[in-house]
């Protein structure tokens, strides 16, 4: 296993480029010049970000007795946002350049350009500090910053045929609230029991200040969380049992344990709703460095008590075997779908020092991707393209698609050592080959992405052979 700093092959570069050239990502609205941190899963990223959102929803719900899933509408009464605190509090500081009308996070300079601890500072701290520092624009150098100011995340719109007369919603920022505004018609409708969850994967929006590093921080952006309610006196010990269970999914996804670690938050860096949260950062390569992919927060009754209070809806719960009716506590793991595809990636890129045909030095590029996630499972490869062999490799890729349910590549151009490296880059673990020998021995070769090792597999055995490893 690779040394988590020493000997990495990814970087955010080679990452992007390769997303790109083998359509994971492109950049969004392409021949419109793009739209700045928007972007767009081409064939292979759509494979890669269903096959994790699969996985993220059969291990967290439907193998899970406790679990129960919703998929919510992205507008929402904009009641909802006032109750949930996000209309008052969900804001970063802002500065702005005056002289080249840059803007830049307030805390993020004092972080990143000061070096202090920027954490439950409010803007007029963060303005004394800045002005303090006298510190130049990042971008042009002058000494024009402004106070920083707050600037809500959320995006509006309006519904209605005529926009001033309309009425002002928001998108949602989390996935989280339909989750809470939808407790008491779950609990009526699903005969569950606390403890028990509800989870949901689906689309949030913010207007971040500084978005950036590929799909690290977007403007729209996929979240997969999970509310998981239980009585007030369980959430300490709920919260422990989520950490363990959010660590065991880092081997689901195959992100090395060296790049994950668990930072707590200090008391000042708490959201408005949670008395606990820890942050999962991951260490990315280069000058990002250790930076947050997944959170967990003791989300204590904040919103369900506020929910109650807002739409005068009773939302407490009854327990029957005790008699006692209270409103639950909230244990909130959450995990950014994009982030886990762009991390899922960076552990997965591999490089290999290799000759090619010609005995010259070459590079094996390699998404040693798990099985589970990989876009295409097999490649069906026919040597050569003449008929005999294509006639053969079609009705086994024919077989295998029908056999397993899994997604197979059919692939006849270029040299057979091309299509493997294709392959390789796109992570499918297990080019099936047909050669001449095939014609009279009716069996094929298996070749393993991560080791190159091939196999002799008789035809009528391979779809079997496949579905036992892509499981
Ligand atoms: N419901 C709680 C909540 O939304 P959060 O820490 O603001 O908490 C949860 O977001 C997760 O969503 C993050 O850990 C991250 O994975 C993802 N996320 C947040 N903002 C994002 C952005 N601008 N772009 C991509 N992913 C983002």
């Amino acid at each position: 296993m690779a040394d988590a700093t020493t000997t990495r092959a990814a970087t955010m570069e080679k990452i992007v480029a390769l997303c790109k050239r083998r359509g994971f990502v492109y950049p969004g609205s392409d021949i419109y010049g793009g739209l700045a941190n928007t972007w767009d899963y081409g064939p292979l990223g759509a494979e890669l970000k269903n096959n994790l959102k699969q996985l993220w929803w059969r291990t967290f719900v439907q193998r899970r007795r406790d679990m129960v899933g919703l998929d919510g509408g992205i507008l929402m009464h904009p009641r909802v946002w006032e109750a949930s605190g996000h209309v008052v509090n969900f804001n970063d500081p802002l500065v702005d350049c005056k002289t080249c009308k840059s803007r830049f996070r307030a805390d993020h300079l004092i972080e990143e350009r000061l070096g202090q601890d920027a954490a439950g500072k409010t803007p007029d701290e963060m303005s004394a500090i800045l002005s303090q520092a006298n510190l130049p624009c990042p971008k042009c150098g002058n000494r024009t910053l402004t106070d920083a100011r707050q600037f809500n995340m959320m995006f509006r719109t309006t519904i209605g045929p005529v926009e001033e007369t309309g009425v002002q919603v928001y998108l949602r920022p989390e996935t989280a609230q339909a989750m809470f505004v939808q407790f008491k018609n779950v609990l009526a409708t699903s005969r569950v029991k606390l403890p028990f969850g509800i989870a949901q994967i689906g689309k949030a929006f913010r207007n971040e200040i500084t978005p950036g590093n590929f799909i690290f921080r977007d403007i729209e952006f996929e979240q997969m969380e999970i509310e998981y309610f239980v009585h007030p006196d369980d959430g300490a010990d709920a919260f422990e049992r989520w950490l363990a269970d959010m660590r065991a999914w880092f081997g689901r996804i195959g992100v090395r344990e060296e790049h994950v670690r668990v930072r707590e938050h200090a008391k000042e860096e708490l959201s408005h709703y949670s008395s606990r949260t820890v942050d999962f950062e991951y260490l990315f390569p280069g000058p990002m460095g250790w930076k947050e992919l997944y959170g967990l927060a003791n989300r204590t009754d904040f919103d369900l008590k506020q929910h109650q209070e807002h739409s005068g809806e009773d939302l407490t719960y009854f327990d029957q075997p005790t008699g006692a009716r209270f409103l639950p506590h909230v244990i909130e793991p959450t995990f950014g779908v994009d982030r886990t595809f762009l991390v899922v990636l960076l552990d997965a890129y591999d490089e290999e020092e290799t000759v090619d045909v010609n005995g010259k030095p070459d590079t094996r590029v390699v998404l040693r991707l798990h099985p589970r996630l990989a876009p295409y499972k097999a490649a069906v490869l026919p040597l050569a393209k003449k008929p005999e062999l294509t006639e053969v490799a079609k009705t086994l890729f024919d077989t295998l698609e029908a056999e397993t349910g899994a997604l197979i590549d059919y692939d006849e151009t270029a040299n057979i050592g091309k299509r493997y490296r294709r392959q390789d880059e796109i992570g499918t673990p297990f080019c099936v080959t047909v050669d001449f020998d095939t014609l009279q021995d009716r069996a094929v070769t298996i070749r393993d992405r991560d080791t190159t090792n091939q196999e002799r597999v008789p035809l009528a055995e391979v779809a079997g052979w496949l579905r036992e490893r892509i499981v």
